[in-house]
């Protein structure tokens, strides 16, 4: 089993992508560290306790994050996830303690503890990993590698012309996380908006789930009418899903290595950009290392048949 942290600010499609986690036999959810983006890190933190719950599950959750490193907080997107995450459903929060250390901290102690094992999975801003690298930049040497649902190398962003949400969230703590001396692997909006889960699939996946399909269709109904409105699209995207399916199948994609450096000032801030390790370039900032590896093509139909074997045990 690999040993993972899951970064996560729940959030629709981490709540998916949590639940495919904990169900997968092949993935050990040692904790899951909360931050701000969807929604925020109180109610993230919340989020992620209703989801242990429900999962009778017994990871750790260690409350990261409130804001960005340097720019100004920019509000929750209640349009996409709802006002607390779950679309229009109303989670019953149980009563939770949260692990004594706070995400950063929880992360530093556990790459000690799977040291050379543990695979750190951002699904949010990267506030939480970079903290981590401020307070100890020899975590790199522990981990065994970061794959994170962010940016759009290749294709336009959905926050800004240039931007993914998460990046977007904290470009400075996004490059910092980029340009650390450990392997990441970047789904991107390169990849996650060719995977799209159908009003079908999630019929097939709440078809002998009991009152748990009430949470998965009224948080799928409320996420897909903004893919609806927003880009005609007849589902939703699976954006932080298909970034756990990748630990597990990752001949389902085809990765290019190289560089990303994260654009975090001005309009253009969150911007991912990418140069293949096989292209030169007289700027040699541009060829100064190669540890980030960057998805661009993904068989959508494999991804959603494993997300939907898996949810279905929800
Ligand atoms: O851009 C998509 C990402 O932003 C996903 O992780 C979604 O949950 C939001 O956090
Ligand atoms: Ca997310």
């Amino acid at each position: 089993m690999t040993p993972i942290i899951i970064d996560t600010d729940p959030g629709v499609d981490d709540a998916f992508a949590i639940i495919y986690a904990e169900r997968h036999p092949n993935l050990h959810i040692v904790g899951l560290t909360t931050v701000f983006g969807n929604v925020s890190v109180t109610q993230s933190t919340d989020n992620a306790a209703y989801l242990r719950e429900q999962l009778d599950a017994s990871f750790d959750i260690a409350r990261g994050a409130a804001m960005p490193w340097v720019k100004p907080h920019g509000g929750y997107p209640d349009f996409v996830h709802g006002e607390k995450g779950f679309g229009r459903f109303e989670a019953t929060i149980p009563s939770y303690e949260t692990h004594a250390l706070s995400a950063a901290n929880y992360i530093i102690e556990k790459s000690h503890e799977y040291a050379g094992e543990l695979v750190l999975v951002p699904l949010g801003p990267l506030t939480n990993i970079a903290n981590a690298l401020r307070l100890d930049p020899s975590l790199p040497e522990r981990i065994k590698r970061v794959v994170l649902m962010g940016g759009a190398a290749r294709t336009p962003g959905n926050v800004s012309p240039v931007a993914e949400a998460n990046i977007w969230g904290d470009p400075h703590a996004a490059h910092a996380v980029f340009a650390a001396p450990w392997q990441v692997v970047m789904i991107g909006l390169d990849v996650t908006h060719q995977v799209v889960m159908s009003d079908e699939m999630v019929d097939d996946i709440c078809e002998s789930l009991g009152p748990k399909a009430e949470f998965i269709k009224a948080m799928a109904s409320y996420y897909g009418a903004f893919y609806k409105a927003e880009r005609n699209v007849d589902g939703f995207c699976v954006h932080d899903p298909t970034t756990l399916v990748y630990l597990n199948h990752p001949e389902f994609f085809e990765v290019e290595t190289g560089m990303v450096s994260v654009v975090a000032e001005g309009p253009c801030h969150g911007q991912t950009v990418f140069a293949q390790a096989s292209n030169s370039y007289p700027d040699p900032y541009w060829s100064s290392r190669s540890n980030n590896h960057v998805c661009f093509e993904v068989n959508a139909d494999n991804v959603n048949s494993e997300l939907i074997q898996h949810l279905k045990n929800f």
